[in-house]
């Protein structure tokens, strides 16, 4: 019998659970499936969510893999297992340790959910997208990060906060990796279809595009013991709910360019048509040289990533 739709989600803490409740709320998919190593902990939760989600008569249960060979037969899986990003740490500071927690995550994928869209939430983001990428094998359109949704709904925030109107009505762009070298695009920004240097000084959006860039630190800094995860999870869910729904719209993801934006065998953000199939297709968007320059940066800065993975010999075994 044909089932209905399934979705992993690895790691079950804030972020993962988070993104479990948000697609439990909307009754998004038939079953979520949570996997943690907090085998117990997963349980609790699914049994929380499912009840939730009687609460609201949304058909959706969420239930456990004890074991990522349970993660079977998924159409999506959302991988937000790593370890936390902790004040004064940089997301490039997790990377060996994160690389290899993926690693071993996406191999249980590949083999169990062999037809899924993997989308990564881990950080460093674009790095352990390509780390997915590789270990997995899968093609390009069905490995997938999330973190340009998340990084243009904070630069919105901030618009509006700055405005102080035009809350719900404001679209901001931002490309690139997901660090501290992103590139919020100001001239692709807009409040109800009004261009952002018709509302806001050039001061007042420098201000913006620096808040933007230190988006994820400045939540740390309050929280003191880990990371965002509301925005985060909203953000990956939106990207399951496009999958899911094939809503073939565009939303700003990290995805392996081949020669796109003249880049080449790196991850970093750009604006893809979300469906059925993943990202199905990236959009070009013209950028002028200085824009073009800040979009080379972050790539470099993912490279170096790469490259450090590379020198360890991380993919050796392949
Ligand atoms: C953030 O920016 C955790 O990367 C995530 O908040």
């Amino acid at each position: 019998m044909k089932q209905g739709k399934r979705v992993g989600i690895v790691g079950a803490g804030n972020v993962g659970a988070t993104v479990a409740y948000s697609l439990a709320m909307l009754g998004s998919c038939h079953e979520i499936i949570l996997r943690d190593n907090k085998i117990d902990v997963a349980k609790g939760k699914a049994l929380d969510m499912s009840q939730a989600a009687s609460a609201v008569r949304s058909h959706t249960v969420v239930t456990v893999a004890e074991d990522i060979s349970d993660l079977t037969n998924c159409d999506v899986v959302v991988v937000t297992a790593g370890s936390p990003r902790l004040p004064g740490m940089s997301r490039d500071d997790l990377l060996m340790i994160n690389a290899n927690i993926t690693k071993d995550v996406i191999k249980g994928i590949a083999k169990y959910s062999p037809e899924a869209i993997i989308i990564m939430v881990s950080n460093p983001l674009d790095a352990m997208t390509y780390v997915a990428l590789r270990e997995s094998g899968f093609e390009r359109s069905r490995v997938i990060g999330m973190a340009g949704i998340l990084d243009s709904s904070r630069m919105a925030a901030f618009i509006q906060e700055k405005l102080g109107y035009g809350g719900g009505q404001i679209r901001a762009s931002v490309m690139g990796g997901h660090g501290d070298d992103m590139v919020p695009l100001p001239r692709y920004s807009t409040v109800a279809g009004v261009p952002l240097s018709d509302v806001l000084t050039k001061e007042e959006i420098d201000e913006i595009v620096v808040r933007t860039r230190h988006g994820g630190a400045e939540i740390v800094g309050y929280l003191k013991t880990g990371s965002a995860y509301y925005a985060p999870a909203k953000s990956a869910a939106i990207m399951v709910e496009a999958i899911l729904k094939d809503t073939k719209q565009i939303h700003p993801c990290a995805v392996f360019l081949e020669g796109e934006y003249g880049h080449d065998n790196v991850v970093s953000g750009v604006p893809v048509m979300l469906g059925a199939n993943g990202a199905e297709k990236i959009i070009e968007v013209t950028l002028d040289d200085a824009e073009k320059e800040m979009f080379a940066n972050s790539c470099n800065s993912v490279q170096t990533l790469i490259d450090t993975l590379n020198k360890n010999n991380f993919f050796g075994d392949n």
